[in-house]
C-alpha cells in the first residue's frame, strides 16, 4: 500500500518517490521533454513565424507605393507603437529559440531511436522538403542572422551618399525619419546581397512547404481531404511568401523601383 505526504507517494517497499502535486514550472518542463509538448509547440511556433514573414512581406511591398509610404510605415512599426514593439520582438524571439531548439531536438531524439528512416508516401518534392527540413531551417536561420546585421544593426554594408558611405542607420528622409526606403535600395542593388536573398527565399520556401501542413498534421488535421486542403494551404502561403519576397529583391536589383 503506497502512503502520501506532503503530495508525494512514498512506496512502500521501496524509493520510488511519484509527485502528486506539480508546480507550473515542472508541468511546463515535463510537457516540452515530452514529443507531443515539443511537437505542438513546435507547430505553433512555426505557424505563428510563417504569419509573421506574410505580415513583413506585405509591409515591406510599401517600397512599391514609393519612400513616404515605406518610411511611413516603419516610423509608426518602430516609434508609434511605443512598449508593444519591445513585446512583439521579444514575443518573435522566444518563438524563434524555442521552434528551433525544440524542432532540432526532436529530430536528434528521433535519428536516435530509429537510425532508418521511414518511406514517406507523399510527393516527391514534399519528400525532399521533409528531409531537408533541417538544413534549410537552419539556412533561414543563418539568413535572419545576416538579415538583422544588415538591415536592423547596419553592420554588414553602407550606403554611398553625397559620394560618402554612410551608416544605413543614419540614412534620414525629408522628414528627419530613418529613410529605409533608401537602406533598401542600397542593400539589393549591390549583386551579392540581392543573390543571398533570392538564395534565403528559397530555402524559407522549401522549409514552409512541408513545415505548414505538418504543423497542422500535428493538430490531427489527418484525413484524407483535409492532408489535401493543407497541402494546397502549405503551397499557397509558402508561395505567395517566395513571390512578394522575390519581387521587392529582384525589382530594386534590375532598377524598377528607385529609379525615376
Ligand atoms: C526579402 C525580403 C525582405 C525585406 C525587403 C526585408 C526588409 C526588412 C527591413 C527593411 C527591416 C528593418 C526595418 C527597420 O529598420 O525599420 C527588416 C527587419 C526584420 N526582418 Fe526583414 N525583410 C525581408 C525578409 C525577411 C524574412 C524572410 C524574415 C524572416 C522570416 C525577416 C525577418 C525580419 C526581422 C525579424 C526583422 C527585425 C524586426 C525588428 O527590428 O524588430 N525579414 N526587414
Amino acid at each position: 500500500m503506497a502512503t502520501a505526504s506532503a503530495g508525494k507517494v512514498r512506496h512502500p517497499k521501496g524509493r520510488a518517490i511519484i509527485p502528486t502535486e506539480q508546480s507550473g514550472l515542472t508541468w511546463l518542463t515535463a510537457f516540452l521533454d515530452s514529443s507531443v509538448g515539443a511537437k505542438v509547440v513546435v507547430a505553433l511556433g512555426g505557424i505563428g513565424l510563417a504569419l509573421f514573414a506574410i505580415f513583413h512581406m506585405l509591409g515591406n511591398l510599401k517600397i512599391f507605393q514609393g519612400p513616404d509610404a515605406l518610411n511611413t510605415y516603419a516610423f509608426f512599426l518602430k516609434h508609434d507603437l511605443g512598449a508593444l514593439l519591445w513585446l512583439a520582438r521579444g514575443g518573435l524571439l522566444g518563438i524563434f529559440l524555442l521552434h528551433v531548439v525544440l524542432a532540432l531536438r526532436l529530430k536528434w531524439r528521433t535519428a536516435a531511436a530509429r537510425p532508418v528512416g521511414y518511406a514517406y508516401p507523399g510527393h516527391v518534392q514534399a519528400r525532399v522538403a521533409a528531409r531537408t527540413m533541417a538544413l534549410t531551417g537552419i539556412v533561414v536561420g543563418l539568413f535572419i542572422l545576416f538579415h538583422l546585421a544588415h538591415f536592423t544593426f547596419g553592420w554588414v554594408h553602407q550606403a554611398e551618399q553625397d559620394g560618402r558611405l554612410i551608416s544605413y542607420l543614419d540614412l534620414r528622409d525629408a522628414h528627419g525619419r530613418h529613410d529605409v526606403y533608401t537602406m533598401v535600395l542600397a542593400g539589393f542593388r549591390t549583386t551579392w546581397i540581392a543573390a543571398l536573398y533570392l538564395l534565403a527565399q528559397v530555402a524559407l520556401f522549401v522549409h514552409l512547404i512541408h513545415g505548414i501542413p505538418s504543423a497542422f498534421q500535428t493538430f490531427g488535421l489527418q484525413s484524407r481531404r483535409t492532408m489535401e486542403i493543407i497541402r494546397g494551404l502549405g503551397w499557397l502561403t509558402a508561395g505567395v511568401i517566395l513571390l512578394g519576397n522575390v519581387l521587392i529583391v529582384t525589382a530594386v536589383w534590375l532598377g524598377w523601383v528607385g529609379t525615376s
